[in-house]
C-alpha cells in the first residue's frame, strides 16, 4: 500500500530475529522435526509497518518483558526460545490467498500476529475496495491457513469499529457501528476472523505512537519545529497508546495460557480460546492535549493552540469519543497498561 514498502529493506538485523523469507525458507521436514521447528515459529505479517517494527523486538524479547507495559516486576513466560519470521508485503500479500497459502504452507508457524492493514483513514473513503480488500479479505485469509494449520492468530484492530456516541469507555463487547470506510473494513476484519477462528486474540487499539513509522508524534514534531503555533482538535477524545507497549502486550496475549500456550497437533481442530480485548495506554486525552503534551515534553516552542472538528474537515468521519476500556485485559491477562505520558516521554527520548 502507498508504494512505499518496494523502498524499504527486508525487515532484519534485529537481536534474536530470524528474517526468513519464502525464497530462503527450509524446506519443511516430516514427523518430530517438523513438530519441533514448526511450534518454535512466530509470524509478524506487517512486519515493516509502525507496530510491525515493535512487534519484531517484542517477540523476539519473549514474554519477559512484562514489567515494561505493566510496571510489575514478575516476568512472563520469558519464551524467547521460538523464531520470529517477519513478513510484509513483498514476502506474503494477505490480500491473494494463493499468496497467504504459499507462505503459511511453507512455515506452518503455532503463532501470527496481524499488523499489516490499509492505515490510511481518508485514503480509505476513496479506496474502498482496497480498504476491504486489505482489511477484511486479509485477515479472513489468513484466518483460513489458521484454521487449516492449527495456528493461533492475533490480530490488531481499531477504535474506529465505534461510533464515538458513548460517554464512558467502549467494552470490547460493545455494538460496532463504524463511521468511515476504515472502521467499516476494519469491523469486517473482525467478523470474518470471529467466524473462521475459534482460537484468535482480536486487540483493538488506538492513536497509536511510535519513534517508527508515520504517526501523529512524528507530524506534531515535525510541524512545532516549522511553525510557531499549531491549531489541534479538542473534540476528540481516546486513549493514545505506544506501538512498544501495544507489541509487548499482544506477545503476553499470544503467550498467555488463556490463550493457548502449546501447539495443538497438525490438523488439530482443538480450540484454545477466542478473544476479543483491549489495548491502550492509561489515560484518556483530546488530541489537541496529546499535541499540547508533546510539543511540552520536545521542548519546542510552537504554541498549541485549540481548534474543533469543524472547523477541520476530513473525508473520513472519526469517533468523537473512542476511549477503549482495558479491564478485561487486566482481569484476564493480567496486563496493565501505564500512562500515556510516561509512554511518550519514553518514546521521545528514542528519537
Ligand atoms: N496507527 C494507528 O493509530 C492505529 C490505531 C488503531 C489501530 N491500528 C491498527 O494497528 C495495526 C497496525 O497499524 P500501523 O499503524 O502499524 O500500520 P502501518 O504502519 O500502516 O503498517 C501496516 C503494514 O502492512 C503492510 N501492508 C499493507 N497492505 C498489505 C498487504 N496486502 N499484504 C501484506 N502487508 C501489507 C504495509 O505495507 P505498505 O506500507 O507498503 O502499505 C505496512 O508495512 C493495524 O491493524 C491498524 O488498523 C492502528
Amino acid at each position: 500500500m502507498g508504494g512505499s514498502s518496494s523502498q524499504r529493506s527486508a525487515v532484519s538485523g534485529q537481536q534474536g530475529m530470524s528474517n526468513l523469507t519464502p525464497k530462503t525458507a527450509t524446506p519443511i521436514a516430516d514427523g518430530a522435526a517438523e513438530m519441533n521447528r514448526r511450534s518454535a515459529l512466530v509470524c509478524v505479517v506487517g512486519a515493516k509497518g509502525m507496530l510491525g517494527q515493535e512487534l519484531m523486538r517484542a517477540a523476539s524479547r519473549g514474554g519477559n518483558q512484562r514489567s515494561a507495559v505493566s510496571g510489575r516486576q514478575e516476568g512472563g513466560r520469558g519464551s524467547a526460545e521460538y523464531r520470529v519470521v517477519g513478513l510484509d508485503i513483498e514476502e506474503i500479500d494477505i490480500t491473494k490467498p494463493a499468496s497467504v497459502d504459499a507462505v503459511m504452507d511453507e512455515l506452518r508457524p503455532r503463532l501470527v500476529f496481524n499488523a499489516a492493514a490499509y492505515t490510511d483513514v481518508d485514503g480509505c473513503e476513496s479506496n474502498q475496495a482496497t480498504a476491504m480488500a486489505v482489511n477484511a479479505e486479509g485477515p479472513a485469509n489468513l484466518a483460513r491457513a489458521c484454521h487449516r494449520l492449527g495456528a493461533r492468530l492475533v490480530h490488531v484492530s481499531t477504535d474506529y469499529v465505534f461510533d464515538g456516541r458513548k460517554d464512558s469507555p467502549y467494552l470490547p463487547d460493545d455494538p460496532v457501528d463504524p463511521q468511515s470506510v476504515y472502521g467499516r473494513s476494519k469491523a469486517e476484519g473482525e467478523r470474518v476472523i470471529r467466524e473462521i477462528l475459534t482460537d484468535y486474540a482480536i486487540v483493538r487499539t488506538s492513536w497509536l505512537f511510535a519513534a517508527g513509522g508515520k504517526n501523529f508524534l512524528k507530524t506534531i514534531l515535525k510541524l512545532a519545529g516549522e511553525r510557531d503555533e499549531l491549531r489541534v482538535v479538542t473534540d476528540q477524545v481516546g486513549r493514545p497508546t505506544y506501538a512498544a507497549d501495544l507489541a509487548q502486550a499482544l506477545v503476553e496475549i499470544g503467550e498467555h495460557p488463556a490463550a493457548g500456550t502449546q501447539p495443538p497437533a497438525v490438523g488439530s481442530q482443538r480450540a484454545m480460546g477466542a478473544r476479543t480485548c483491549h489495548f491502550c495506554n492509561a489515560g484518556a486525552c483530546s488530541w489537541f492535549e496529546f499535541a499540547a503534551e508533546i510539543v511540552r515534553l520536545s521542548g519546542k516552542r510552537c504554541r498549541v493552540l485549540p481548534t474543533t472538528t469543524a472547523g477541520f474537515p476530513r473525508p473520513a468521519k472519526r469517533p468523537a469519543y473512542s476511549v477503549l476500556s482495558t479491564d478485561s485485559l487486566e482481569q484476564e491477562f493480567g496486563i496493565r497498561p501505564r500512562d500515556w505520558r510516561a509512554a511518550l516521554a519514553e518514546c521521545l527520548a528514542k528519537l
